[in-house]
């Protein structure tokens, strides 16, 4: 990754949040004294530690828990995977889940974050608009980071237990889990590229940003503004895939109803942007371009409010994708693979 380095610019270009200024430098000129220079990939992530050791902190937390429930046999990841009962033998495994967690928490935050950003934010919130923005920018560079440990631990248990040679293990190891399609077995099909799609994605729509007065403001912000893709995807290979909501229950639901305030601040976003520019005007323009530009834009707000609906009837039922725990004599027909 190139780092560009530093031009001058104006600070309220560099700081402003994107919602009022387009974040980008529009008006060359001489830095003055004191005034900061734009963000670079270097600097935010000299600013990552902070939150990046909070999500190490959690990460570890998540994994004394995983790690207590597998020695209690009261995880479910052993109902799917009986095998994984010897916590100290697959105890990588269990770091990768617990790193597969602080990454999924730490998307939701970046997310929320984004979304006030360019949307509607409270009033009173105790950090500036600078602020949330670089908050944003951290949060989104340990996401990538903890995705990144997730799946390399992943990777490196699939070599603990291979019995090739290590050069071989290595490459097996690496084939099944970056490579899209290289896991080939159960629901891994399909959820593990699902993760890898998320992962990859995330990678240039979120450091895109430190390029962006290279490839201009507005390919930047429609760039962007796909993000949420990954953030859709990450939630889905969770829920496809992850042992411990894998059986219905409430923490699957709990998963579940975390997405509501993500669909209802899209909504808000939408409904109410913090660019005039992108609001939905009350009527179509003239011209059949505006015309169309315009119901899809309305058709936009209207799938939004559809998924908030949608949302809400399943943590209200209950009905959540989640499978029925199999009696204990059934356990081991699992096909989590
Ligand atoms: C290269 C990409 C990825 C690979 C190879 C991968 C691999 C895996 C595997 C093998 C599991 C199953 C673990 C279990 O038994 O529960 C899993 C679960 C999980 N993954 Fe990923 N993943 C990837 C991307 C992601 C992304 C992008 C996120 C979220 C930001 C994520 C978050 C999770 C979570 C929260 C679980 C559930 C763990 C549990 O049930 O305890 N993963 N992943």
């Amino acid at each position: 990754m190139t780092n560009p380095p530093p031009a001058p610019e104006p600070a309220a270009a560099a700081e402003a949040p994107e919602s009022t200024a387009s974040g980008d430098p529009q008006v060359p000129g001489p830095r003055r004294a004191g005034e900061p220079r734009r963000p670079t990939l270097r600097s935010d992530l000299r600013a990552s530690w902070p939150d990046g050791l909070v999500a190490l902190v959690i990460t570890a937390a998540v994994f004394v828990l995983l790690y207590i429930r597998i020695r209690n046999k009261t995880s479910s990841t052993v109902t799917v995977m009986p095998f994984m009962a010897d916590a100290g033998g697959f105890w990588m495994y269990f770091l990768s889940q617990a790193f597969g967690w602080s990454a999924l928490l730490w998307a939701w935050g970046t997310v929320v974050l984004g979304l006030m950003l360019s949307g509607p934010r409270p009033s009173r919130l105790p950090l500036s608009g600078p602020r949330l923005e670089r908050l944003h920018r951290t949060t989104s560079l340990n996401t990538i980071a903890l995705i990144a440990a997730h799946a390399l631990l992943f990777a490196a248990e699939l070599v603990r237990h291979d019995t090739a040679t290590w050069n071989s293990a290595v490459a097996t190891a690496f084939v099944e889990a970056f490579v899209p399609g290289g896991y080939d077995s159960g629901t891994g099909r399909i959820a593990i590229p699902v993760g890898q799609a998320a992962l990859y994605l995330a990678i240039p729509l979120g450091l895109l940003f430190y390029v962006r007065h290279r490839i201009g403001p507005k390919t930047w912000r429609v760039l962007h503004r796909c993000v949420i893709v990954v953030y859709v995807l990450s939630v889905w290979h969770t829920l496809l895939y992850g042992t411990n909501v894998w059986y219905d229950g409430w923490f699957r639901t709990s998963v579940w109803l975390l997405q509501i305030p993500i669909a209802a601040l899209l909504l808000l976003r939408l409904l109410r942007p913090a660019r005039r520019s992108e609001k939905l005007p009350g009527r179509p323009g003239e011209t059949a371009k505006a015309r169309t530009g315009w119901a899809l834009r309305l058709g936009g707000r209207l799938a939004v409010v559809a998924i908030v609906v949608a949302l809400v009837a399943v943590v209200a039922s209950g009905r959540d994708g989640g499978r029925s725990v199999p009696p204990d004599d059934t356990s081991s027909t699992h096909n989590h693979d």
